[in-house]
């Protein structure tokens, strides 16, 4: 028996657009266990928004699948009937976006809504709703049973998040997938919400795959983490290994600009000169070259994705012995 859930393999995405194809993915390869935690790590614009739409099969119409599967629990997702896609949403994978506003309908009671999600079990009225109830409990809304009545609108931001985490778990799915769940709070928010959902996902051991550019909250709260740059993955590996021995010149840059990584004051907040390379028309070599001053001649072929030591990849040069000369 194998212990992966999802695996994404060797997944290419482009987006048609009126300039030609955009490469929004490119061949992105990476596993998730059973109960296992990943965040994805990338400046905006770099396809962490398209991954997860491909995963769910919820992408715009310009959007073409070019190759590669998404496999889940060995089924691959991607050659699935819409009616079963549409099952396995909100049962076996659930999301959290990062407005909460986008789960919530804002003319039906939170309860009610709730109840909604429950349409399958066959449990009575009753029961569907001391289950809401305890679920609110669960991600630390106070006097759940009589909030159940209030609508969206008499809710804090940060409890409004707190219900939509609540409400994703309601299916006890296998795999839940946060979009920046936590941009849009305040920095007590964020660790709050960080914490419950370490908690929960101790109680219902589902796997997370958690996005974010705020590298901090990525620490504190994954067990592997999947760096990404403009549509590829450039590292992946443990949590510890990412920050401590990060391999790839993208990652270093991206931890020296965390602003929770800068010790001194800073007047400017250092940024990662240049920008994301136009996807509609990539150069050609490794795709960080432009913005690297680590890069050297070779750096005009692009680098494999290489396996430095188990669990730890990244695509660079300096990471190949032949290149350090
Ligand atoms: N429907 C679309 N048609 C054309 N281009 C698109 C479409 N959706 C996204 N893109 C482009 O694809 C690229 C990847 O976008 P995506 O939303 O996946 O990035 P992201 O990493 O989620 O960014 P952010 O951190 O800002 O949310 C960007 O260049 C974006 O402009
Ligand atoms: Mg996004």
């Amino acid at each position: 028996m194998t212990d992966t859930l999802l695996e994404i393999d060797r997944l290419s995405v482009d987006y048609e657009t009126a300039r030609g194809d955009l490469k929004a993915l490119r061949d992105i390869s990476f596993d998730i266990r059973k109960g296992e935690i990943v965040g994805i790590v990338g400046e905006s614009g770099c396809g962490k928004s398209t991954l997860i739409s491909s995963i769910l099969r919820l992408t715009a119409p310009n959007t073409r699948f070019r190759q590669g599967e998404v496999r889940f629990k060995g089924q691959d997702l991607l050659q699935l009937p819409e009616r079963k896609m549409r099952d396995l949403r909100g049962a076996d994978i659930s999301i959290v976006f990062q407005d909460p506003m986008q789960t919530h309908n804002p003319v039906l009671s939170i309860g009610q809504q709730m109840l909604d999600i429950q349409h399958r079990s066959k449990a009575s009225k009753a029961e569907k709703r001391a289950r809401a109830a305890q679920m609110l409990g669960a991600v630390g809304i106070p006097d759940p049973e009589a909030r159940l009545d209030q609508f969206p609108h008499e809710f804090s931001g940060g409890m409004r998040q707190r219900i939509a985490i609540a409400m994703a778990l309601m299916s006890e799915p296998d795999l839940l997938i946060a979009d920046e769940p936590t941009t849009a709070l305040d920095a007590t928010l964020e660790v709050q919400i960080i914490e419950r959902l370490q908690e929960l996902q101790q109680e219902f051991n589902c796997a997370i795959l958690f996005i974010s550019h705020h590298l901090g909250v990525i620490a504190e709260l994954c067990d592997r983490v999947v760096v990404m740059y403009a549509g590829a993955v450039v590292e992946s590996g443990e949590v510890r290994e990412i920050f401590h021995d990060p391999k790839h010149p993208y990652t270093r840059r991206l931890i020296d600009c965390d602003p929770g990584h800068i010790k001194e004051r800073a007047r400017v907040l250092p940024t990662i000169p240049g920008e994301v390379p136009d996807l509609a028309n990539l150069p050609g070599g490794c795709i960080f070259r432009d913005r690297c001053d680590l890069a050297t001649a070779r750096c005009v072929e692009v680098p494999p994705l290489a396996k430095l030591k188990e669990g730890h990849h990244a695509a660079c040069w300096l990471n190949h012995k032949e290149a350090a000369e």
